[in-house]
């Protein structure tokens, strides 16, 4: 088939390289001239595993085009995705002026009938209104054409987003037409064989599904990260609690992880717009809204353990002086998105009260460097290319995202860099006797606290 895809952000690219893998024409548009360049010379804005050499394949086999001319796209396929960014607005709903934009320029441009399908994550009720914009540039231009807008939401994770694209634990596709979902089952076919894996409703179903099911997500986490809080002040210890309770075939093992805050691009942005659209409907969610300031407080919890040792333990006044390690900076292993990441939050903090950074990430550092980009930051944050040279005479090391290479140092050269035996983890990443007995402090995210 012949296709478009609106946007090459993470969505965009990842879905376009792997139809276009499957045999299909892809055309990939985007509006920055600039990336569209590097594209075609191979250079991908973002890390994702395998993405580069795909990318590079089907640009190569003629089955991959990178434009930023949407029309060369439209007049060429059938099927178009949109699947630009939906960024939180200043009102914390989601910003969808970029979507309504495509949406008019689709009702200028098409010349043909024309399948428009919503891949971007957006609130229920936004399909129908495309339809209404590319309706009414119809009617302005007197156009004949058929155009179906149907939604199917992208359920990829950073860090595996090729992966999960390839074998999708589910195609939702939100459409009213018949013929209108063949056509998308015939193009996903190859990616679902041998497994029913589509899902097939009306569009607002589908449009809420996505945020449901992030919201879902979100929600474990927060709920672990609650239950991580009262085993600390009662002596459980909420590695052997997820334990227990993922054993419940009706729980499951996954997002049960108790730690220092979700971070990325969807969770945090979803559950507000999700709080946004039910306020607009004059619903109050009362769930979503803890789950926010959940792990609103969990993003701080690591600041406030650093200070009660320092202050409690060690006897300081303040934190004024002090050189700490952060081991990680992007929101979670696997990719350098820096989107929402609880390093940003502890970074300021630390340096706000005086602390001196020295940090190691294996992939974020140069997203960390546009980030934490202000002067103040420049002065007090070191960047390193080796984990143990950054924790030379260092104060104490902090782990913030659980890269595999953090799993299991050699606490022998931690002993001999770190001015203090003392590990602060926000991911709960080692084992609390050996660490004992080895003589480091070693503070986690729902253990009692032994200051
Ligand atoms: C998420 C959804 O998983 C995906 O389906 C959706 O399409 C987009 O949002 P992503 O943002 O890539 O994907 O990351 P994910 O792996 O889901 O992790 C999100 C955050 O939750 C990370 O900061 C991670 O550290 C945190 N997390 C995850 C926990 O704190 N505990 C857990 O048990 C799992």
């Amino acid at each position: 088939m012949n296709i478009t895809v609106i946007g090459t952000g993470y969505v965009g690219l990842v879905t376009g390289t792997c139809f276009s893998d499957m045999g299909n024409k892809v055309y990939c548009v985007d509006i920055i001239e600039e990336k569209i360049e590097d594209l075609k010379k191979g250079i991908i804005p973002i890390y994702e595993n395998d993405l580069e050499e795909m990318v590079v394949k089907n640009y190569k086999n003629g089955n991959l085009l990178f434009t930023t001319n949407l029309e060369e796209g439209i007049k060429n396929s059938n099927i178009c995705f949109i699947a630009v960014g939906t960024p939180m607005a200043k009102d914390r709903s989601a910003d969808l002026t970029a979507i309504y934009k495509i949406a008019k320029n689709l009702g200028e441009i098409i010349d043909h009938d024309m399948i428009v399908v919503t891949k971007s994550t957006v609130p229920v009720g936004t399909g129908d209104k495309i339809k209404e914009i590319i309706a009414e540039e119809f009617k302005k231009l007197n156009k004949p054409w058929q155009v179906h807008v149907v939604s199917n939401p992208e359920f990829l994770k950073e860090g595996t987003a090729v992966a999960d694209s390839m074998r999708p634990d589910r195609v939702v596709i939100g459409s009213d037409d018949e013929k209108t979902i063949e056509i998308l089952k015939e193009l996903y076919y190859p990616f679902v064989k041998n497994h029913d894996r589509f899902i097939i409703m009306d569009i607002r179903s589908a449009e809420m599904s996505k945020y449901a099911s992030n919201a879902m997500l979100a929600t474990r986490i927060s709920f672990m990260n609650e239950m991580a809080m009262i085993c600390e002040k009662t002596g459980a210890d909420v590695n052997k609690v997820r334990l227990g309770v993922g054993s419940d075939s009706r729980i499951g093992y996954s997002f049960l992880y108790a730690g220092c805050g979700y971070g990325g691009s969807c969770f945090p942005k979803d559950v507000q717009a999700l709080i946004k659209v039910s306020e607009n409907y004059n619903y109050t969610p009362k769930i979503l809204k803890e789950v926010e300031n959940i792990n609103y407080e969990m993003k701080k919890i690591l600041f406030e353990k650093i200070k009660k040792y320092f202050l409690e333990t060690k006897g300081l006044k303040d934190l004024k002086g002090l050189k700490i390690a952060i081991w990680g900076l992007s929101f979670k292993p696997g990719t350098d998105d820096m989107r929402e990441s609880t390093s940003v939050v502890l970074i300021k903090e630390l340096i706000s009260s005086g602390v001196y950074i020295n940090s190691y990430d294996p992939k974020a550092v140069n997203e960390a460097k546009k980030i934490l980009n202000d002067q103040l930051y420049k002065e007090k944050i070191s960047y390193f290319n080796d984990k143990y040279e950054a924790t030379e005479d260092c104060d104490g090391l902090v782990l913030v995202t659980e890269w595999n290479e953090f799993r299991s140092p050699d606490f022998k050269i931690l002993e001999n860099n770190l001015k203090n035996k003392v590990i602060f983890d926000g991911r709960n990443q080692y084992n609390n006797d050996l660490l004992k007995n080895l003589g480091f402090k070693y503070y986690q995210i729902g253990v009692l606290e032994d200051f």
